[in-house]
């Protein structure tokens, strides 16, 4: 079983910041160490990441995000577990969202919980891994 986990949060910095850079850097070798995969997108404030692997690996590194000051009102949208990796391949990708993505991930977040799965959807189309 593989626990993935969806959350959004509003950045300190703006896009284009090398706080991006250093988060991805360490969190791409970080997440290769411990069996993490997943996905960064972010707009011009705002961040949503999916993350996925063993789940108390993923339960603790969503702690320290969580503890992050390069982010705030980190808000967990979904954790569930699944038979198998949506993001295999990726240790972290990256990616910023386009104006008509993000308006489609407004949407689904500020909609029915079972939205957020359409969010779900709409990363791993981001990321060329589904759909
Ligand atoms: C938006 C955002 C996404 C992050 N994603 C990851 C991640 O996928 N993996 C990771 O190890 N750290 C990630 N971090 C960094 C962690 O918050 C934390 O700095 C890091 O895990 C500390 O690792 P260490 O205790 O091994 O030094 C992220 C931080 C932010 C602000």
């Amino acid at each position: 079983m593989i626990t993935q986990m969806l959350y959004t949060s509003l950045s300190r910095h703006p896009r284009g910041h090398s706080s991006d850079f250093d988060i991805l850097q360490h969190a791409m070798q970080n997440n290769r160490d411990r069996g993490v995969t997943g996905y960064l997108l972010r707009d011009t404030d705002r961040f949503c990441q999916v993350l996925e692997g063993p789940r108390e690996v993923l339960e603790s590194l969503y702690e320290r995000i969580h503890l992050d000051p390069r982010h705030y009102q980190i808000v967990l949208r979904m954790q569930r577990d699944v038979a198998e990796r949506s993001f295999l391949g990726w240790s972290m990708g990256y990616a910023t969202l386009s104006s008509s993505d993000a308006a489609i991930l407004s949407r689904c977040f500020a909609g029915p919980p079972r939205a957020v799965l359409l969010a779900f959807d709409r990363v791993g189309r981001i990321a060329g891994v589904s759909g």
